[in-house]
């Protein structure tokens, strides 16, 4: 699958442009703060129903004006589809597949499999929990709504639950409706704690082998499921402490808190690998996310490189070309040298510059 063409209008700092892409490797070069992100972030969008970088709809649209919209072809087997998106600053925003509104987001979801590469996901493995708990999120979802209503539900149920466990505290005779809330909390936790476990599992035997073509089988790399919480102890260890809950006024114990841990000869990386090892593993994660998807949807996803490759050494830029080849891939970099360096072969280069996307010839 690809996507054959964009159109953006009002977008970001794109007034409007038109950019058909390559089945192939689609490069946008350019100076800084011309827009290469923002068109990328718009294809990530079309598939996700987000920006990667902002939940807010209204920082989407271009500066003093009232709207914006995307609207984008793509190709699923040998049949073309149309995505519109027609975002407004004070009104949720509208989405059509094929000329159909459709009612929720999550409608969209896995239509359009995407895989969204930037410098900051190299730091995945050495950042703080949660960053790894949005991958498995962002991942999880577009590969199985049924994991995104749990998650939704999930995180509803959790703040109603921390409003009351602070009203309990001011107003004790409350405290028999935690139950109702609890129940339905458990219900939807374990539901989430079992799909993640899965879900890693499967990360793991990709990773495993990705990873140890990356470095020569020097390294035994896993990655493990460090819940917070079994399935089977979150209705324990939720009861357990619900006193000290109501104290703090937040729920201490859940999947909200899950990680993932990333081992190298059994030694966890995220405290104790090198840079580069962290980074490595970053990468490796990235690859099995692309196969996992391709795997599980019998879709090729799209890939987004986003100024990831001058931060890569020419041998893991190398080895993420090679492993790309199959795959519709736009990367957005500042200048060109790097593929001259890796003899890439390029489909089609594109020159970003104030808001205009122009077709280079090679
Ligand atoms: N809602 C908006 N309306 C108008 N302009 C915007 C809006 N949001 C962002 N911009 C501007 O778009 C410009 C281009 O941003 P973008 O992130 O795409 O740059 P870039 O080409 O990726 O640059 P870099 O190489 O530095 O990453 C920035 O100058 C930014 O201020
Ligand atoms: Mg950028």
């Amino acid at each position: 699958m690809f996507v054959e063409s964009i159109q953006l209008n009002n977008y970001r700092n794109y007034d409007s442009a038109d950019v058909t892409f390559s089945p192939g490797v689609n490069i946008f070069y350019g100076n800084n703060a011309q827009g290469k992100t923002n068109l990328l972030e718009a294809v990530y969008l079309s598939g996700t129903s987000r920006s990667h970088r902002s939940s807010k709809d209204k920082e989407l649209i271009r500066f003093g004006t009232e709207e914006a919209h995307i609207r984008l072809f793509f190709r699923k087997q040998e049949l073309s589809h149309r995505l519109d998106f027609h975002l407004k600053l004070k009104k949720p925003k509208g989405i059509a597949i094929d000329g159909i509104p459709i009612k929720k987001t999550s409608e969209l979801l896995g239509m359009l499999p995407i895989v969204f590469f930037s410098p900051e996901d190299l730091s995945m493995i050495k950042n703080g929990p949660s960053m790894r708990r949005k991958f498995l999120d962002m991942e999880m979802s577009q590969l199985d709504r049924t994991y995104l209503q749990y998650l939704t539900n999930y995180n509803h149920l959790l703040g109603e639950r921390n409003n009351l466990l602070k009203q309990i505290a001011v107003f004790p005779q409350l405290r028999e409706t935690l139950d109702g809330w609890d129940e339905q909390l458990i219900m939807t936790g374990e539901k989430i704690i079992e799909k993640r476990g899965t879900f890693i599992g499967q990360i793991d035997e990709m990773m495993r082998e990705i990873h140890g073509k990356l470095t020569g089988q020097q390294e035994d790399m896993k990655v493990r499921y460090e819940n917070n919480v079994s399935a089977e102890e979150f209705r324990e260890a939720l009861f357990q402490r619900r006193d000290r809950d109501i104290r703090t006024g937040t729920t201490s114990v859940g999947p909200h808190r899950d990680d993932m841990e990333f081992l190298i000869n059994e030694v966890d990386i995220r405290r104790f690998g090198s840079q580069g090892q962290q980074r490595t593993a970053a990468l490796a994660l990235k690859l099995s996310e692309i196969r996992l998807i391709e795997q599980i949807s019998g879709d090729k996803p799209i890939l987004l490189l986003d100024d990831v490759l001058s931060e890569l050494d020419s041998r893991r830029q190398n080895y993420l070309l090679e492993n790309i080849s199959d795959i519709q891939t736009m990367i957005s970099c500042t200048g060109l040298d790097d593929f001259v360096n890796t003899r890439m072969h390029l489909d089609k280069v594109f020159y970003v510059e104030q808001g205009a996307v122009r077709e280079y010839t090679l």
